[in-house]
């Protein structure tokens, strides 16, 4: 287990802190106890009507779950629907398409407003333009944008053409940007220029060039988006502006509806080998849970909360509370595009004061980065519209989440600390707002029509107290269908670790309540600023690099980041050569960016002699993690040779 889950271990042992929801707030609750009721009486049915009451069906489905082919899950077998007509045109039929869908704010300080009307003209001219160019259901289209509306827009518009996104997240690589593409066989990218980061006009059209340069051979067209106004190379006939041809598309554009498992997306992850994996979500089971996770677990009241969610579309807690599950349940939120510190870091809160922010949900390493930057920031500004905080993407610490409340909460606001994984593509885990008495650093229990567990080595459930292993127990309709193109890694994966259960890769313990404590992955996937990232992709990114002959990654406690990349290399006898004048630290990191995206720059790169391995040849990365931690060494029995993390230490004396 990481050291994380030692640290959370620690926290846990002491924290006794308890805030019951405030009163008035439980009064008003969108979800009450009865919730977990009426799913404990009838998970099924409980779904069903979740999937009734909170989706409109072109036409209504026949079974609930199919699970006769297990671990391949139909919902809402025989149900016909369209996403982007739930996400925007119902609304506008239902009266609402004066209201705000997205308040956008650019980083230089551009603002833009969509309202439910206008987004369904936008949505449904994108559709017509990529239907142009001959997308259309079964397709693959890859997205490589900044947080733009026209994110936003181009994934809505693929949904209602019954093709499947595959997202980009735009600090990745061209050369991970190729992979994806190939891997998914997608026929159309889009893209913008650039965006603004930190700034500064932030490029990604060339990366789209690289790509397609070295591979993609799938891929006819490419729509840019200009919104830097950097200069662009263009290749006639593959090249199309986006305000060439969208603006010039009609407005009017007739969602058909599509099978509830029509695909409506893959998305990329890191698993424990250097591939990634595609995971693929589907259609009526995934819009089912993240409109119902959406509203109860952030207490929606869509007429008035201003909703903001501050994650980037490139991963899934954009895809599932950025775009689907605020836009399926009719909610206003703040979109932004840029970093938390430019051009002061007050940004954040500046913009929740503009726009009244209700909701806020953000990642912990956001949290501790503000509480660096000290509680003076925030505190200029008027937080009080804030009523509800959420957490995601990693655990978060007591004192975070302690601080989180207090400075950014008004000492009122109740704190949703919720797990869930680009896999579950829903939260899985999580207090409701009006009903737990929460508890800080837990995550706490299964939502209502989720069932979860934690379980020992082998596979028997710990009680109060015990520790282990996170497994879901039964299926859920939000759950991935499959990896893209590799059923049997799927299997392998996630069902073949505790057969008939989902491994979900976290450790997690059983405090004497019986609730739930995440401590961090047992796998060899690391998660930086909540971010995940797989210790062996970065170390074929390095062994790619002519230096090196051999790589270790692990993933070390970062204060900050929560994990932070630190790479052991061993260099070549012709390394002096390759490297010249540079030092084989900066010339490995930026080869990193280059290969994998700056997200993936190990914090510090170790040149070494040897690396600790078992007799087998496993890489024995717990002790470099001590190392990495400056910790004293664990068992060193299992190496072939004790005396290479002696020379390991010595090497080092005098490193940074
Ligand atoms: C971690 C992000 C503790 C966990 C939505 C999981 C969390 C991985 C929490 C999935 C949380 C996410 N508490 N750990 N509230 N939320 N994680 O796929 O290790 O980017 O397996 O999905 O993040 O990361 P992913």
């Amino acid at each position: 287990m990481s050291t994380t889950s030692t640290k959370t271990l620690e926290n846990l042992s002491v924290e006794s802190r308890r805030f019951p929801p405030p009163e008035d707030f439980a009064a008003q609750a969108v979800a009450t106890a009865e919730l977990y009721e009426e799913a404990a009486a009838d998970r099924l049915a409980f779904w069903a009507k979740q999937a009734r009451e909170r989706l409109s069906w072109e036409t209504d489905f026949t079974e609930t779950l199919d699970w006769s082919d297990p671990p391949f899950a139909k919902w809402f077998v025989g149900g016909r629907l369209n996403a982007a007509y739930n996400c925007v045109d119902r609304h506008v039929e239902a009266g609402n398409g004066d209201r705000v869908a997205i308040h956008w704010e650019g980083e230089p300080g551009d603002t833009r407003t969509l309202t439910y009307a206008d987004l369904q003209r936008e949505v449904s001219k994108a559709a017509n333009a990529f239907a142009a160019l001959g997308v259309g259901q079964g397709d693959r289209v890859a997205v490589y944008l900044p947080m733009i509306p026209e994110a936003a827009i181009t994934m809505l518009a693929c949904a209602r053409l019954g093709a499947a996104h595959s997202v980009v997240f735009g600090g990745f690589s061209a050369d991970a940007l190729r992979s994806r593409i190939e891997d998914a066989e997608a026929t159309l990218v889009v893209t913008a220029d650039g965006g603004y980061r930190r700034g500064a006009p932030s490029a990604l059209k060339p990366a789209v060039d690289a790509a397609l340069e070295a591979g993609g051979a799938s891929v006819k067209d490419v729509v840019v988006v200009r919104r830097t106004e950097q200069d662009v190379e263009w290749t006639e006939g593959r090249d199309h502006w986006w305000h060439d041809v969208v603006d010039s598309a009609s407005e009017e554009h007739t969602a058909e509806a599509f099978d509830s498992e029509n695909p409506l997306y893959i998305l990329y992850t890191s698993g424990t080998t250097g591939k990634p994996k595609g995971i693929l979500h589907t259609t009526g089971g995934y819009l089912t849970q993240v409109a119902y996770t959406h509203a109860t677990v952030f207490d929606l009241r869509p007429e008035t909360d201003v909703y903001w969610c501050a994650a980037d579309v490139g991963w899934v807690t954009g895809h599932s509370y950025v775009v689907y599950g605020p836009l399926a349940n009719g909610a206003t939120q703040v979109m932004y595009e840029g970093t938390p510190d430019t051009p002061h870091k007050g940004r954040w809160w500046e913009i929740c004061a503009k726009y009244g922010v209700t909701i806020l949900y953000a990642a912990p390493t956001a949290i501790r980065t503000f509480m660096k930057w000290g509680e003076e920031i925030p505190g200029e500004h008027d937080l009080s519209s804030i009523r509800l905080l959420g957490s995601v993407g990693e655990p978060i610490n007591p004192e975070a989440w302690v601080w989180y409340r207090r400075v950014i909460g008004g000492d009122t606001a109740p704190i949703v600390d919720t797990w869930w994984q680009t896999e579950t593509g829903g939260m899985m885990i999580s207090p409701l707002p009006g009903v737990t008495t929460l508890k800080p650093g837990s995550a706490q229990v299964p939502l209502p029509g989720i069932s979860a567990a934690v379980v020992d080595d082998e596979g028997n459930p710990v009680g109060p107290g015990g520790g282990g292993y996170l497994v879901l127990t039964e299926p859920w309709p939000s759950m991935l269908r499959t990896i893209w193109g590799d059923d049997q890694r799927f299997k392998d994966t996630y069902w073949s670790r505790f057969p008939g259960r989902y491994f979900a890769g976290d450790g997690a313990k059983l405090d004497e309540d019986g609730d739930v404590w995440l401590l961090g992955r047992v796998d060899d996937v690391m998660n930086v600023s909540g971010h995940r990232l797989s210790t062996t992709e970065i170390e074929s990114a390095l062994v790619s690099h002519p230096a090196v002959a051999e790589a270790a990654v692990v993933g070390a406690t970062d204060d900050m980041t929560g994990q932070a990349p630190v790479a052991f290399v061993i260099l070549r006898g012709n390394a002096d050569a390759v490297l010249g004048d540079t030092d084989p630290q900066e010339a490995l990191r930026a080869h990193v960016a280059k290969e994998i995206g700056a997200i993936a720059k190990p914090k510090r790169v170790l040149v070494v002699q040897e690396l600790p391995k078992t007799r087998s040849g496993k890489i024995m990365r717990r002790l470099l993690r001590d190392v990495a931690e400056n910790r004293e060494l664990g068992d060193v029995t299992t190496l072939t040779d004790a005396g290479v993390m002696g020379l390991i230490q010595d090497g080092l004396k005098g490193a940074k």
